[in-house]
């Protein structure tokens, strides 16, 4: 099935060249995601002609891509924002298997040094499973050695758009050697946003909104879209963490749930309860945010989004996506249809993400797409 949204171009290390010596596609993703992750790669992958065989190990928390010829086409990577439940996005070099305790830094460093002449810094980790992040000790021991060794020898330099060096550690004498291209890359550790709970927030849900904001909009899009004043509806609301995130940076909320609002968000003044089914719900005027968090169908969720923003109820949309127990991958690809069948073809942003705080979910952003700028200006058809 076509996708039907533009990703954003993804961005290209120095002189449009990728690492040559790349073998392949390291993704992290979430611990029984590898299946979904990979199909989403393979299917991206193929669109763009790239020829080559997905590893995902269930429970590994990883997806490898080999490239059947043995390194990486030159041209267009996908974006890890284009793929809906990758974390991390890694140009994969050597696996190393028979690391001797006093030659991991040599032997790194030469494995790395195949993949790229000079790198911006090194990372070291493992996958984010509970098995896995008992090697954490050893790779953070590791880091600083390979650090100092690696500066020593002159491949850590300060040139803007040299890949991070990632050292993914696998077992006590295995890693695998992997590059992040920069502005294509997660800059969190493993790929997982370190969120502070809000004391104050009355859900735990709050962090997903929170880390929406932050994975599906730009810094630009978070300061024009997210200004004091602005309104939102918050559809299955209670007991109101996302409207919490909404109400903390002053946006006028209405919280659309039969149950109830926490007492200290309707006292903070921005906030009006309604208690009504949030599929009839209809805002009097049009809204700058819709963001919904009900626990239902994600088709009926999909449509819902789309229909929002075809009748101009609201201008921008985040949703959560509750997906089944199985053909998750299928499930997220036949709401992508259905947003833009809704849409009547109207061009769109859609956006979707797994989110370190979805578990069997999925977050989406939805907005008319900008404007195309022709000399005699030309409205959105949305
Ligand atoms: C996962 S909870 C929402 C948590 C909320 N986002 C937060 O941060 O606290 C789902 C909510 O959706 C509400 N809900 C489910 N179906 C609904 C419907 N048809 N109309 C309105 N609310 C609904 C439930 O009452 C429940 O409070």
């Amino acid at each position: 099935m076509p996708r039907t949204d533009t990703p954003p171009a993804p961005p290209r290390t120095r002189g449009n060249a990728l690492p040559p010596a790349a073998r392949g596609l390291l993704l992290y993703c979430r611990e029984g995601f590898e299946k979904e992750c990979a199909q989403d790669l393979s299917h991206i992958l193929e669109a763009n002609g790239w020829s080559g065989y997905c590893v995902a190990r269930p429970m590994s928390a990883l997806v490898e891509w080999i490239a059947h010829d043995g390194s990486i086409p030159a041209t267009r990577l996908p974006a890890l924002s284009e793929l809906v439940f990758a974390r991390q996005l890694l140009l994969m070099g050597e696996r190393l298997t028979d690391l001797a305790p006093g030659q991991r830094v040599e032997a790194l460093l030469a494995a790395a040094k195949a993949l790229a002449p000079a790198f911006s810094g090194i990372v070291v980790e493992t996958a984010y499973t509970d098995a896995a992040r008992e090697l954490s000790a050893l790779a953070k021991s590791l880091a600083p050695a390979l650090t100092r060794a690696a500066k020593a020898s002159g491949m850590l330099q300060t040139e803007a758009g040299l890949p991070r060096l990632h050292v993914l550690i696998e077992n006590g004498s295995a890693a695998l050697v992997a590059a992040a291209v920069p502005g294509n890359c997660s800059d969190w550790h493993m790929g997982v946003p370190r969120l502070k709970m809000p004391a104050a927030a009355p859900s735990r849900a709050t962090l997903k909104l929170h880390e929406a904001f932050l994975t599906l909009l730009t810094e630009a899009e978070r300061e024009q879209l997210l200004q004091p004043g602005m309104t939102a509806v918050d559809l299955g609301a209670a007991p109101g963490g996302w409207t919490w995130q909404l109400v903390r940076r002053h946006l006028r909320v209405t919280a659309v749930d039969n149950a109830a609002i926490a007492p200290e968000l309707l006292d903070s003044g921005l906030v009006r309860h309604q208690r009504e089914d949030g599929f009839r719900f209809r805002p009097p005027k049009t809204v700058d945010w819709m963001v919904c968090d009900m626990v239902e169908q994600p088709s009926r969720i999909a449509k819902l989004a789309a229909q929002w923003l075809a009748a101009g109820w609201c201008r921008h949309t985040i949703f959560n996506l509750k997906l089944p127990m199985r053909r998750r991958y299928e499930e997220v690809e036949r709401c992508r249809a259905l947003i833009a069948d809704a849409l009547g073809g109207a061009p769109h942003e859609l956006r979707i993400k797994q989110l370190f705080h979805d578990r069997e979910e999925v977050s989406a952003y939805l907005a008319p797409a900008p404007p195309v700028k022709t000399r005699g200006g030309r409205k959105n058809p949305l």
